[in-house]
């Protein structure tokens, strides 16, 4: 029986396929690259000693996903495949609604036409949006601001009306918070196409010298130092979660949807003097104005994750920002 990963070459689908392989699973892995290399296909077999089955396409491909379905006996989806730039989804709405929404219903398709019933979903916090206060409990209401935030918002909802319809179906959505860091290895870890969305990704390259400075969004807002604070989680940390949930998906029916965070939230300005830390460079940063859409505060409540999955994040800021620095500065 195999476990098929979907965006299985992406930043968090690497990390959780080396985790799968630590706890014995066999695995195929579909994956586009439309955000990721296939480099890091040999790099997955190099940290974990093993292979795997690799299709190249698009999860819109049914009848790629019908040959996956019919060569391999997959008993569970981990279902990465999406789109995620929020800024990149408010131009492209269309492109985000057809990519993850009718993505996922070919799975799930694919999935029925074969028996298969256990989907671990990559969810986000994004879900929370800007009406919740913090911590993030996951029974909040949920909502979004962007068309990616509503893609994960429906693509939830169409997975609780699966459960509800075949009460075989074991679904778990895993509301990650904001995923950093890198395999201890150096050899796998983020590499986002283009200039980076997000903050850590960012702040490497102004620290391997490719821009000369960071621009904070804001420094007015109410928190510790005025500037953004989010639940940064160590990406090894989030692979461990899948792990847990597709152990959790194998006992029990129904869905059920769990916070992947540190519950610990951290603003830009201390991240930037952590990684300075970690990696010996200097990050020169310019305060700019705030970006539309972000909210002052996202950080989780983990008490559920601990409870129903038996996890708990294991590492901190300083260990997230020395193995990103190994990764992306090669230190
Ligand atoms: C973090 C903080 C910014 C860049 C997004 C998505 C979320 C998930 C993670 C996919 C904020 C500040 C950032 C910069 C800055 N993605 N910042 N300068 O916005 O919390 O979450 O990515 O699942 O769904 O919404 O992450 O890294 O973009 O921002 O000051 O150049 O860093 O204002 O406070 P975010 P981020």
């Amino acid at each position: 029986m195999s476990v098929l990963v979907t965006g299985g070459a992406g930043f968090i689908g690497s990390h959780t396929v080396v985790q799968l392989f630590e706890h014995g699973e066999e695995i195929v892995i579909l994956d586009n690259f439309s955000n990721s290399s296939p480099d890091v296909l040999d790099k997955i077999r190099q940290i974990s000693g093993r292979d795997f089955r690799f299709y190249e396409g698009d999860m819109r491909d049914r009848e790629l996903l019908e040959r996956i379905f019919t060569e391999n006996e997959i008993e569970a989806v981990i279902h990465f495949a999406g789109l995620k730039a929020v800024g990149e989804s408010v131009e492209k709405p269309l492109e985000y609604y057809d990519n993850n929404i009718n993505g996922t219903l070919c799975v799930l398709e694919a999935m029925k036409a074969h028996g298969c019933k256990r989907m671990i979903f990559s969810s986000s916090a994004t879900v929370y949006g800007n009406d919740n206060k913090v911590p993030f409990t996951e029974d909040m209401k949920t909502s979004a601001t962007n068309p990616y935030g509503w893609t994960k918002v429906f693509i939830e909802h169409i997975l609780e009306g699966v459960c509800t319809s075949d009460r075989e179906f074991s679904a778990v959505l895993l509301r990650y918070f904001n995923p950093i860091g890198a395999h201890k290895s150096g050899l796998i870890g983020e590499k986002p196409n283009g200039i980076p969305n997000n903050l850590m990704p960012y702040i490497v390259k102004v620290a391997n010298g490719e821009y000369d400075h960071l621009n904070v969004f804001g420094d007015d807002y109410d928190t510790v130092d005025g500037t953004g604070v989010r639940d940064y989680i160590h990406v090894v940390d989030l692979a461990d979660g899948h792990t847990a949930a597709l152990e959790y998906a194998r006992k029990n029916k129904g869905v059920q949807t769990v916070n992947l965070g540190t519950g610990r939230g951290t603003s830009v300005l201390e991240l930037v003097k952590a990684f300075e830390k970690a990696s010996g460079k200097k990050v020169p940063y310019v305060i700019a104005p705030r970006r539309p859409g972000d909210i002052a505060e996202c950080y989780a409540d983990v008490s559920k994750a601990k409870e129903v999955l038996g996890w708990q994040a294991k590492y901190d800021i300083d260990d997230m920002c020395a193995d990103n620095a190994r990764w992306a500065l090669k230190l």
